[in-house]
């Protein structure tokens, strides 16, 4: 079978599963027409004008239906209406370039390519919301796969979040729905942005960060009107992964608020998230904390943050590819990143990524006593774990009484497990 043939026999799946979802039937529409077959990519172009008569892409795509089933009284009928709806009639019926995901930007930062998503035919006739271009949402092509090491935190995710939202099936008979967030949690630099680009690259989904904190300063004042703006923006350019990094900033318990800002701006976050009349359909809300305990209940309740994730330090094998992510470009030789691994317990990610520049300094500085390029070798590493000392030990000395006495529900046992492994509880 042909893959074009593949997608089709794929992308009727998908209609099958969720008749309403337009922007796949008009895809689905426009391959039938690719392939040849006018009548089936007619039977889904008339469910889409059934559905809403001034679909202007579905009027398009009607046009070179019926001419090419030679039923030119009815394509000129069509043609009538999408030009009284002011619709260019494009040549070919290539009119909804949906979702093709191209323009990949190679050597990004973080083994990310980001890409330039175009928007579906119905997405480009909805009105913008304002502040649209303060929020850029990109398509990440980070993969689960790309994550080294973390299996049973990938496994967790898998069942816990990813697994419910691609399977509808599977939703329906444990009667779970995509409402709701998941929340990471974590020491520092041990992957929890990494992890969530890589589920939005899962889910096809674009990626929108909204670092908390830095926008918190920015917007003082103004703040519920920029979390309506970025929950907009994502909503207008769905699937997207909307992700609050440094959630603790905004929803510390109210509390722990003296201002009326910080009361209101979580308010408006709760409304946000539970997203009147289910707008946040193909809205994916994930964010992360390094400090789970300071959020505010509210937020964990069912349909908003309600499931939680221990992100845990990378283990041998993590580390072992994050040396080697950063080394990629430096010129090395002859290093055991095995023995890396091996000789780095308890180290972040950001750890690994310091130990391997601290080891690149040492032969940059090599290089320029002698005048010649000196490649980073085991030893430059060797040299650099004297100096790079891991940097968690803090968190999980503070970590430790919240995982022990406030663990209601069980929702820190993860960490716990993880701790009492290693023997630090
Ligand atoms: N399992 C992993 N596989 C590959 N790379 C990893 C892994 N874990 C961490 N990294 C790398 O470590 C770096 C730090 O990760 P990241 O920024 O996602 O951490 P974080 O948990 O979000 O940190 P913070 O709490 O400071 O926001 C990233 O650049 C990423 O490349
Ligand atoms: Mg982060």
């Amino acid at each position: 079978m042909s893959a074009e043939q593949d997608l089709i026999q794929a992308l009727e799946k998908v209609v099958e599963l969720d008749p309403q979802n337009a922007s796949i039937r008009t895809q689905l529409a426009e391959l039938l027409l690719k392939a040849g077959n006018g009548p089936e990519a007619l039977k889904h172009v008339q469910f889409l004008l059934n559905e809403r008569p001034d679909h202007r892409a579905a009027l398009n795509l009607a046009v070179h239906a019926c001419e090419l089933a030679g039923d030119h009284a009815k394509a000129g009928a069509y043609k009538r209406m999408a030009e009284a709806l002011g619709s260019q009639l494009i040549d070919g019926f290539s009119s909804t370039p949906v979702t093709e995901q191209t323009k990949v930007q190679e050597n990004s930062p973080d083994g990310l390519q980001f890409i330039d998503r175009e928007k579906t035919q119905e997405q480009m006739e909805l009105i913008p919301p304002p502040g649209l271009d303060k929020w850029r949402v990109d398509g990440s092509t980070l993969r689960l796969s790309d994550v080294a090491g973390l299996e049973n935190v990938k496994r967790r995710l898998q069942l816990s979040f990813l697994g419910p939202l691609q399977s509808q099936d599977l939703r329906e008979a444990f009667g779970q729905t995509t409402q709701g967030g998941l929340l990471l949690y974590g020491p520092p630099g041990c992957g929890k942005t990494f992890l969530a680009k890589a589920v939005a690259g899962e889910l096809g989904a674009g990626f929108l960060n909204v670092a908390i904190s830095e926008v918190m300063d920015m917007w003082y004042g103004n703040s519920e009107k920029f979390m309506h703006e970025a929950f907009e923006a994502a909503r207008f350019q769905k699937p997207c992964v909307l992700f609050f990094d440094e959630v603790d900033a905004l929803a510390r318990k109210r509390s722990s608020f003296t201002g009326q800002v910080g009361r209101s701006l979580v308010n408006q976050l709760l409304a946000e998230m539970d997203g009147v009349n289910s707008k946040n359909d193909g809205v994916y809300i994930l964010a992360a904390t390094n400090h789970p305990w300071d959020l505010d209940s509210a937020v964990r309740r069912p349909g908003r943050l309600d499931r939680i994730l221990f992100v845990s330090p990378p283990d041998a094998e993590a580390r072992v590819a994050i040396a080697q992510r950063t080394m990629a470009k430096i010129p090395h030789e002859q290093i055991d990143f095995k023995w890396i691994g091996d000789n780095t317990d308890g180290f972040s990610g950001a750890d690994m990524a310091h130990l391997s520049k601290s080891a690149a300094e040492f032969a940059l500085a090599e290089s320029m006593k002698s005048g010649r390029v000196c490649p980073v070798v085991q030893r430059h590493f060797k040299q650099a774990l004297k100096d790079v000392r891991p940097s968690m030990r803090s968190w999980f000395d503070s970590a430790r009484n919240y995982a022990l006495f406030s663990n209601q529900g069980g929702e820190y046992d993860d960490l716990l497990e993880y701790m009492k492994t290693r023997r630090m509880v």
